[in-house]
């Protein structure tokens, strides 16, 4: 149950938690979790299979890819700087960001807010987004898929999973954890990949194969 159904839970709760800010509660949720989560989620065929459209996508000598919200780098980070790809992973995790330099060391890693980081415009040839834009709030995600529009190179991609059902915001346990998740309706999150000048080359809403979560799924490349 990693992004709940919204329209199957109750509204955001209003608990004494909501005085923090979704950023702080998600970085110090996965600072309890991170091995937690590792072991729980870390292999799933339909995660394997868009990471698989994003390494299609990519230049065969080499490409610079963003993991945005790379959690302990397994698996997306290790496969890509296994074969030969130069890979940046962002997380606000101190305890995410501290597996992934272990487990990936020839990746480099930097813990930031996706919404904060800074990179030049044209830096990356593609954007993986895995079960992580769900954990920002839902009026930040349209400016971040705009960010994220200008950091790629023209022709450049990406690929990543959005909530699904009806758009809202939830705070609540997760995995032994306080943690919050948002999002907008799907066709929200298509417009605003559009409105970026972000095509669509594949969209699905998808169930997951290691627990009862659907996610809406894209990878959309940036025109050339
Ligand atoms: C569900 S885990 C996904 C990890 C990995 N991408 C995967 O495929 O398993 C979400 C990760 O995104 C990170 N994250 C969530 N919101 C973030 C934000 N605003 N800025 C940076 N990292 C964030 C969390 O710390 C966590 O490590």
């Amino acid at each position: 149950m990693r992004t709940p159904r919204l329209d199957a839970r109750p509204p955001v709760c209003k608990s004494s938690t909501m005085t923090s800010k979704p950023e702080h509660l998600v970085a110090a949720g996965y600072d309890e979790v991170a091995d937690a989560y590792l072991e729980r989620f870390g292999v799933s065929a339909v995660r394997q299979k868009w990471v698989g459209r994003l390494v299609d996508s990519l230049p065969a000598g080499g490409g610079r890819v963003l993991d945005l919200g790379c959690g302990a780098g397994i698996p997306v980070a290790r496969d890509l700087a296994a074969l030969g790809h130069a890979v940046m992973g962002v997380d606000g995790s101190t305890q995410q960001i501290l597996r992934a330099g272990r487990n990936v060391p020839l990746a480099t890693f930097i813990q930031a807010d996706m919404c904060d980081v800074q990179f030049e415009a044209g830096s990356f040839h593609a954007v993986a987004a895995f079960y992580s834009i769900t954990h920002v709030p839902a009026v930040q995600q349209g400016p971040l898929i705009l960010k994220i529009a200008r950091w790629l190179k023209p022709g450049g991609v990406l690929v990543g999973s959005f909530g699904t059902g009806a758009p809202g915001e939830w705070i609540g346990e997760w995995l032994g954890t306080t943690m919050f998740f948002g999002h907008n309706g799907e066709a929200e999150t298509l417009k605003y990949l559009s409105d970026a000048g972000l095509i669509v080359r594949n969209s699905s809403i998808e169930r997951q194969d290691n627990e009862e979560a659907s996610f809406l799924w894209i990878e959309v490349t940036k025109e050339a």
